[in-house]
């Protein structure tokens, strides 16, 4: 009784029935494809091998309609899933196993599973940026301040600020398809550690599987999860620029800043304020990125002293990664829309962008340009500011003379610098004026099409 209690909490314990069943069709797609190699190769009969596929088709579909229970006292994904296949096509499914362990299975499943989960991720990702780079077009003639400390800085076109996140994006895509290029390895071969001793065919598996190469190190591809390392690492970078963007969408939804608006469907109210739109899609989104950091990390230890090769611990590399890929996902999806259907109040983020003396660059380069050198302008028109903020005006309130009063170079035409001629005097590459907005609009386009860019 004592044994059978202690037997039923470690049965428990050490399932991975509970997430792993998340797998099944990434398990039954390898062993279709080792079944049929195996036959190819002469290691069973084609006969055998058909009721094997047969029998696993029939499973993947009783596992679907939600008819196969699986059962935790068999572990795993995979044992349900033999064992199962054994009581459909009897005996002749203990040949399944020939020439294979759980150990190259797990790390087929994991790659599979990995690369569908990748091109999910850039396609949510090329989506995000459409809708990003829709929100910039719409609003190309939008100034708003650009910021460093949380200060007013510079003006900028809100379309520039957008396409920073558009770039930042950018890498995380490229990032992704490089992960792809790791996780693009066929393990099925490798047997327990040590390789089999069966005349296997494992280009042939690569190929039905959908691989570009096979694994050169048997003892590697049974031990390696940097594959999903290094998807949650580029996770969570993307989560991170999503957070960032979160945060401004936080701060600009708020009524001190009032630069935008959330669509109704992406807020909340609260119970108690009448009032109140919350914006806990992008405070979620900020705090979701916590725990996709938590699950990187998680992962990092459990690998970092494992001796080679398979380790039990190795387990533990699915929830978080299948937590981690939802998450990514799921934010994703409700950042596109949340960005799709934001209104930008353009009159506001204008006069944000005239408050204050977020022109003090441009009028030191105005004397730059009238010929001192920059480090002087920059203190002219310092003690410029501390003049005009101690009398109260503005720089288009102050009068010529007053100008006078710290440089001789100010005339007339220092009037003409508006928050338009700053902008459009910042046409460097990558700067925010106008023509090159309208380059970095037009590469943006190509890119989320699919077209190559310089
Ligand atoms: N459930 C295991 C895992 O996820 C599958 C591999 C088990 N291999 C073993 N020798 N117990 O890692």
């Amino acid at each position: 009784m004592r044994n059978n209690q202690f037997k039923k909490e470690v049965e428990e314990y050490t399932a991975s029935i509970p997430f792993d069943r998340r797998l099944y069709k990434q398990d039954i797609a390898g062993s279709i494809a080792h079944a049929r190699m195996l036959a190819r190769q002469g290691i069973i009969s084609d006969k055998e091998a058909e009721l094997m596929v047969m029998g696993l088709s029939s499973i993947r579909e009783e596992i679907e309609q939600g008819i196969f229970e699986l059962r935790a006292d068999l572990e795993d994904i995979h044992m349900n899933i033999e064992v199962r296949l054994i009581e459909k096509i009897g005996d002749m499914g203990r040949k399944l196993h020939t020439a294979r362990s759980r150990n190259d299975q797990i790390a087929l499943d994991m790659r599979l599973f990995a690369k569908e989960a990748i091109s999910e991720t850039t396609d949510k990702l090329v989506a995000f940026q459409r809708a990003l780079l829709d929100l910039a077009e719409a609003n190309k003639d939008v100034i708003m301040p650009g910021y460093t400390h949380l200060q007013r800085a510079q003006p900028v076109l809100f379309a520039h600020h957008l396409l920073a996140y558009f770039e930042m994006l950018q890498r995380d895509v490229e990032r992704f398809r490089d992960c792809l290029k790791r996780a693009d390895v066929m393990p099925l071969g490798s047997g327990a550690l040590a390789g089999v001793p069966y005349p296997v065919d494992r280009e042939f598996l690569a190929r039905e599987l959908g691989f570009g190469r096979v694994s050169q190190n048997s003892m590697d591809a049974v031990s390696d999860r940097d594959f999903i390392i290094e998807y949650q690492a580029a996770a969570s970078l993307a989560m991170m620029h999503m957070s960032r963007l979160a945060e401004e969408i936080v701060l600009w939804s708020s009524a001190e800043f009032g630069f935008v608006e959330l669509a109704a469907a992406y807020t909340t109210g609260s119970s108690i304020m009448p009032q109140k739109q919350n914006p806990d899609v992008a405070e979620l989104a900020r705090g979701k990125t916590g725990r996709v950091y938590g699950n990187l990390l998680a992962i990092l230890t459990t690998m970092k002293a494992l001796p080679l090769t398979y380790n039990r611990d190795m387990q533990e590399d699915k929830e978080g990664f299948f937590d981690t890929v939802d998450t990514l996902l799921s934010t994703l999806d409700v950042f596109s829309g949340m960005i799709a259907t934001l209104k930008v109040k353009g009159e506001r983020t204008r006069q944000a962008a005239e408050a204050g003396y977020i022109l003090a660059t441009d009028l030191a380069d105005y004397l730059v340009r009238k010929g001192i050198p920059f480090r002087q302008a920059h203190e002219v028109v310092g003690k410029l500011v501390e003049y005009a903020v101690a009398k109260g005006k503005s720089f288009s309130e102050l009068s010529i003379a007053e100008y006078k009063g710290f440089s001789s170079l100010f005339d007339e035409d220092v009037y003409s610098i508006t928050v338009e001629s700053a902008i459009e005097a910042r046409a460097a590459h990558g700067g925010t004026a106008p023509e090159q907005i309208e380059r970095q609009l037009a590469r943006a386009r190509k890119i989320v099409r699919g077209e190559d860019v310089a």
